[in-house]
């Protein structure tokens, strides 16, 4: 079964629409087997953005998800990873459809309020770096036959 981890950035946290945010990827059908509120370390972000870290955006991206605390979330099911890409829209939310996360909630990318992993190898790498496996609550999805 496909992973991916998601972050609802901290600008989520202070506009209260975490509940709204987290709505949309259940109602698609999603399994959420992790959930936490934390504040992210210099360390955890470095590691986590460790491919842009030549970026000139690299700082910005950096401070922000460290600005305050954040919503972290893995979740599961077939196709995850795409569906979740779907769902969250373009980076740029100048590309981001209306109707996507990031089409609907922001106006630029260096708040672009919500982060889901891009492959499902991404997927399995930042759900380990943000949870320990004893964190995550694997459960027998009763409406699966449903979805
Ligand atoms: S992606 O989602 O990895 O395919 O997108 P990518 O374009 O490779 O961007 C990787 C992350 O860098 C962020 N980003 C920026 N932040 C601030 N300013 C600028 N200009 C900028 N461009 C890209 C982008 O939001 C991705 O971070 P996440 O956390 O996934 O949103």
């Amino acid at each position: 079964m496909e992973r991916s981890f998601v972050m609802l950035k901290p600008g989520v946290v202070n506009r209260r629409i975490v509940g709204e945010i987290i709505s949309r990827l259940e109602k698609k059908g999603l399994q959420l087997i992790g959930l936490k509120m934390m504040c992210v370390s210099q360390e955890i972000a470095a590691s986590h953005y460790r491919e842009h870290v030549d970026k000139p955006f690299y700082p910005e991206l950096v401070g922000y998800i460290t600005s305050g605390p954040v919503i972290a979330m893995a979740w599961q099911g077939d196709d995850c990873v795409a569906f979740i890409r779907k769902i969250t829209g373009a980076t740029r939310p100048q590309d981001a459809q209306p109707g996507t996360i990031r089409g609907d909630y922001c106006m630029h990318t260096n708040h672009n309020v919500i982060h889901a992993s891009d492959s499902p190898e991404s997927g399995e790498r930042e759900v380990a770096l943000y949870f320990r496996e004893e964190e995550l609550c694997v459960w027998t999805d009763a409406l699966e036959c449903w979805l």
